[in-house]
């Protein structure tokens, strides 16, 4: 009842919003637009004083060229700068015959009215083909199989301006809730070499998303709700944690199935914890052999991060790379790590840049295939993995030869069969990363057993207890039962 009165209150104001600054922008002037600009909230009201000044709050300038103006007024782009005699409003907002929320011409989804130029024919950037390629699989929520970020649906979506997730079930993507409308441009994402997180792109400029504040591990101590307006995003995973965090109410997990739960982004990759791939600051293993991993080759290799560098989420969740070339991703299929990196729709599970096998263990006919972990060798060499020699990568050694490369090739037809990775004592394949690295965001806690992003997936029992895996003072060591064989405090080291 209250939820269903807010979100009334919210579209009438979104309404007179869009009405107000429409008539600021002197493309109609509704009766009443007075009134209803009284009642403009901030967001609104910067769109209507971007209007009149001509220059968009916090847009990045345009450096690289827009379309140039083509034959038709289509082929400019409508995202802004406005000036005061804009007539561009009227390609997506009527004041009387609007047909959604927003007041927009085109009736939901978004996609549809966005779809009319970003399809190939009133842009250069075509999203359409990348949702329309016959590699992208439709999102299987039973399964939590996710291939797309689903903008095909009309949603309850009112506007990205306004808090719509705030710890509320509310799943939903349409086009605006990442993008501002109003304003854009092509400047890349920005890194640090000294380990600040990547910034927005130009092509996010304007959009919400949410900050976090961490006063130790584990949750954020608060969590900011950015408006994109008056409080920009600064960093890029600020647009995800809007809705991949403990801000939201994320999808229940399944605990047959601990493979696909989501989990709170925020926490994962709070820097306080002990191990975890480097987005919000610098990660935590400065070791030689983990310089070597990032330093070197590999059949996939694109970026050459090093240990004090942060990472993007859009590294690993992107429309895949191998997808058929829109002119828009990949135009050379070999994107720089700042690219315009499109969290859209993916062949690969997981909305993954490229092939990641993680949840279906491999049969004792499976060889090792460097294309199973694709997605690992962009950043990581492949050398540890590919012979028992290749020892300068990696920690995980013993006597001289790289136990990642025993692991992940040499194991097969031990233990006992079984494809589940969630199912205890399954597997007599060749190893998945995943079943010591179960979780690939991070190991989420402080405790010293988590170091190394070591998680152990459903599959790899105890035998002594926990912890099942500790570092020592030159390696590790495991107590468990993997593939059917016994660890009892089998140590690694050099
Ligand atoms: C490319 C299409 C497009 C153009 C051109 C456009 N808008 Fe919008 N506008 C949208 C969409 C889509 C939304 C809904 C945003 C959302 O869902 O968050 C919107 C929302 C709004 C809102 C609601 C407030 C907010 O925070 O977003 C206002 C006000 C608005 N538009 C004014 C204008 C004015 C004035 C112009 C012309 C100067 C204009 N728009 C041009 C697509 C457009
Ligand atoms: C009238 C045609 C048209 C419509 C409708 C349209 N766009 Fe665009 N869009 C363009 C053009 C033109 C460009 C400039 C880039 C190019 O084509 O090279 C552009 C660029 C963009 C960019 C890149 C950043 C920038 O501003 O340059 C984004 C993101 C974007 N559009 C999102 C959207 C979304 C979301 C919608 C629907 C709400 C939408 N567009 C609707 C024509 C359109
Ligand atoms: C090093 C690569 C990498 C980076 C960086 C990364 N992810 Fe992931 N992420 C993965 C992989 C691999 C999976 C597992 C995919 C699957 O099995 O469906 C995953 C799963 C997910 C899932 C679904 C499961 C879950 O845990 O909720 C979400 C949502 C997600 N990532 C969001 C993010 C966000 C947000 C960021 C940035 C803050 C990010 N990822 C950074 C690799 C990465
Ligand atoms: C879940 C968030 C999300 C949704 C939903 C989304 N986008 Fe994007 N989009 C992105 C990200 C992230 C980028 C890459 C930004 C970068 O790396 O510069 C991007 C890039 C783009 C670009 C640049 C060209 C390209 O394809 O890379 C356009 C245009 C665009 N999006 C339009 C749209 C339209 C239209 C829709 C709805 C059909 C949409 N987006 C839905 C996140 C999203
Ligand atoms: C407006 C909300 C929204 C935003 C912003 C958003 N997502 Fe999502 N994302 C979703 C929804 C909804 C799903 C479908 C699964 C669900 O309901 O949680 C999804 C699914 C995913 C999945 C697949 C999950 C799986 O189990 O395989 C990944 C990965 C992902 N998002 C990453 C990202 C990243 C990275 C960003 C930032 C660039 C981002 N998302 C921004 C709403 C969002
Ligand atoms: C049998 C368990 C196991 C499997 C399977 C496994 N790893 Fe590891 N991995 C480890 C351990 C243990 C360490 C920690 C070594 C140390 O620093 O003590 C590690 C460390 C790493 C590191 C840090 C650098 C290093 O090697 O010291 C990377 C990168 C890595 N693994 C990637 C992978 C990838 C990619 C895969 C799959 C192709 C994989 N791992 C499969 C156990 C495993
Ligand atoms: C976008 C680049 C990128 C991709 C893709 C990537 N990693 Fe990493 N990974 C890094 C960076 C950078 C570090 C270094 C963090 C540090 O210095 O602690 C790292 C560290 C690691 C570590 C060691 C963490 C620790 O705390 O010791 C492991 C294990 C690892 N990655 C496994 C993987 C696996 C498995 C995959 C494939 C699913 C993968 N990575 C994909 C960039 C990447």
């Amino acid at each position: 009842m209250t939820r269903h009165t807010t979100r009334t209150a919210r579209t009438a104001a979104g309404r007179a919003l869009v009405v107000a600054a429409l008539a600021a922008a002197g493309a109609v002037a509704p009766v009443g637009a007075r009134m209803a600009y009284a009642v403009a909230s901030p967001a609104g009201t910067a769109v209507a004083t971007q209007v009149r000044s001509g220059t968009p709050a916090g847009a990045v300038a345009q450096a690289a060229p827009r379309v140039a103006v083509l034959a038709t007024a289509r082929n400019v782009s409508p995202h802004g700068p406005y000036t005061t005699t804009s007539d561009q409003c009227a390609g997506c907002h009527r004041a009387h015959t609007a047909k959604s929320s927003a007041l927009l011409v085109d009736t939901a989804p978004q996609s549809k009215l966005c779809f009319t130029c970003h399809d190939g024919t009133g842009s250069s950037l075509n999203v359409a083909a990348q949702y329309t390629d016959p590699s992208v699989k439709t999102n299987d929520p039973t399964t939590s199989s996710y291939y797309q970020h689903d903008i095909s649906k009309p949603t309850a979506h009112i506007l990205a301006s306004g808090d719509e997730f705030g710890g509320v079930f509310n799943r939903h993507t349409e086009c605006s809730d990442c993008h501002d409308p109003h304003q854009g441009s092509l400047v890349n994402a920005a890194g640090s070499p000294t380990g600040t997180p990547w910034t927005p792109s130009g092509r996010l400029s304007g959009t919400s998303g949410v900050a976090v504040t961490y006063s130790g591990p584990g949750a954020p101590s608060a969590y900011t709700f950015l408006d994109g307006g008056t409080q920009p995003i600064t960093a890029e995973y600020q647009l995800c944690f809007k809705c991949h965090s403990g801000f939201t109410q994320l999808l229940p997990h399944d605990p047959a199935h601990p493979s696909t739960d989501m989990l709170d982004a925020a926490t994962e990759f709070n820097p306080a914890s002990t191990s975890f791939h480097p987005v919000l600051a610098p990660g935590t293993n400065q070791t030689a052999a983990m310089t070597a991993s990032l330093a070197g080759d590999s059949p996939y290799k694109l970026w050459n991060f090093t240990v004090g560098s942060t990472v993007r989420c859009t590294n690993c969740h992107a429309s895949a790379i191998t997808m058929a070339g829109t002119t828009s991703h990949p135009a050379t299929n070999t994107p720089t790590a700042d690219s315009d990196l499109p969290t859209h729709a993916s062949s690969f599970r997981g909305v993954l840049i490229q092939n990641y096998q993680d949840r279906v263990l491999k049969t004792a006919a499976d060889p090792y295939t460097a294309s199973d972990f694709a997605l690992c060798y962009l950043c990581h060499t492949d050398s540890p993995f590919t012979a028992d020699s290749g020892v300068a990568a990696t920690n995980f050694t013993k006597g001289g030869k790289s136990l990642h490369y025993l692991h992940v090739s040499n194991i097969r037809g031990i233990g006992t069969p079984g494809t589940s990775i969630d199912q205890a004592a399954a597997g007599d394949g060749n190893a998945l990363c995943a079943e010591c690295h179960f979780r690939i965001h991070s190991t989420a806690t402080t405790a010293a057993q988590d170091a190394r992003l070591i998680s152990f997936a459903p599959n790899v029992t105890a035998v002594s207890g926990s912890p099942v895996w500790t570092a020592t003072a030159t390696g590790g060591s495991c107590a468990l039962v993997c593939h059917g064989t016994d660890h009892q405090s089998v140590t690694y080291g050099p």
